[in-house]
């Protein structure tokens, strides 16, 4: 004969029971309704089909006891279901009881780049001079990035600046380059700014350069300042005060004269700087170039040098991020390792 305790074996009603008791969302309490009472092998629908091959005798005692476990567990699943449904004004009736003195976890924060937190304070700096600020573009065309800037095309620089070229449909004079400077923006500027003016250009320029000081991505701003009747000493005044905020500790200057086709004259500035510490001497280290706007580059900007003049600069902006915060290897600054990232 069929063995009704076997098969009526308790098939832990109660561990259901409690399954229910702390479901914790209506998704789940279906899954556990679904166990339970799905129409094909729910585990109660089983059961109930198998009080028919028990004897008449003793069907009466399992079928009590299963009614009473199928009672309770639906009873349990009504009550969970309303418990989970959360009526709309239970949320601000809640309020009063808010707990504002719960620990959240801890949620670590992140902060800016060193270069782009750089670049920021140098924003302030020269805008604290009265300066604006101007961006172009990182795909630029060889007219702007070499011959409106008084690069003619057998000219060297554009060898020396290692250019990464564009694949383009674009030809001639539209060529298309990644920027090898800033200087670039300074013509945008002229055409689309009725002087006089003053405005630095931050970014990100491109040089088939890779070693510990170079980067093929690296990042420049350019600046400058165009009036009646700027001069030299405005220049060397602009850059002692923009590099002293910049730069901490004590900096020495020293302006060299330095060629660049774009500025006549053209001069390189250097720094030797001692950190904040004192202990140490620094080398001199380049870190500008600058100079009185050529004419040519004046006029190809729309302005007439008779009328206007003025010095224009820039920067290796990483170099100078380096420098202040001591850091050796350029390359450490771009792969975007926490680990490095963290100690700024
Ligand atoms: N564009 C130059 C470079 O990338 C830097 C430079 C030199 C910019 C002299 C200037 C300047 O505006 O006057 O090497």
């Amino acid at each position: 004969m069929y063995n009704a305790s076997m098969a009526m074996a308790d098939p832990s009603w109660k561990a259901f029971l409690e399954r229910i008791e702390h479901a914790e969302s209506r998704e789940e309490l279906l899954r556990i309704e679904h166990e339970l009472f799905g129409r094909k092998s729910g585990v109660m629908t089983l059961k109930m089909k198998e009080l028919q091959a028990i004897s008449p005798e003793e069907r009466p005692k399992y079928a009590k006891e299963l009614n009473t476990w199928k009672q309770k567990l639906s009873q349990a699943l009504e009550e969970a279901a309303a418990r989970l449904t959360i009526p709309a004004d239970t949320v601000l009736a809640s309020h009063d009881t808010l707990d504002v003195t719960l620990d959240l976890p801890e949620r670590e924060r992140g902060h800016l780049h060193p270069i782009q937190e750089f670049l920021r304070h140098v924003e302030e700096v020269f805008g604290r001079m009265g300066f604006d600020v101007a961006t172009g573009p990182e795909v630029e065309t060889e007219e702007l990035n070499f011959t409106m800037l008084n690069i003619p095309e057998s000219h060297p620089a554009r060898d020396a600046q290692d250019t990464f070229w564009i694949k383009s449909a674009k030809k001639g004079k539209d060529r298309l380059v990644l920027r090898t400077h800033t200087s670039p923006v300074q013509i945008r500027y002229m055409r689309t700014h009725k002087p006089p003016f003053r405005a630095i250009f931050p970014g990100k320029v491109y040089r088939k350069d890779a070693d510990a000081t170079h980067s093929p991505m690296f990042h420049q701003f350019e600046g400058f300042m165009v009036g009646k009747d700027i001069t030299l000493a405005n220049m060397k005044a602009v850059m002692i005060a923009a590099i002293t905020q910049l730069i901490p500790g004590e900096v020495e200057f020293r302006f060299r004269t330095g060629y660049f086709p774009f500025v006549e004259p053209g001069l390189e500035l250097d720094v030797r700087w001692q950190g904040e510490d004192k202990t140490k001497e620094g080398d001199w280290l380049e870190i500008v170039g600058c100079g009185m706007v050529h004419p040519t580059v004046l006029r190809n900007g729309g302005l007439d040098p008779e009328e206007w003049q003025g010095f224009a600069f820039g920067f290796g902006a990483d170099r100078m991020a380096m420098i202040r915060h001591q850091i050796p290897d350029i390359r450490s600054l771009f792969p975007g390792d926490v680990r490095f990232l963290r100690q700024f």
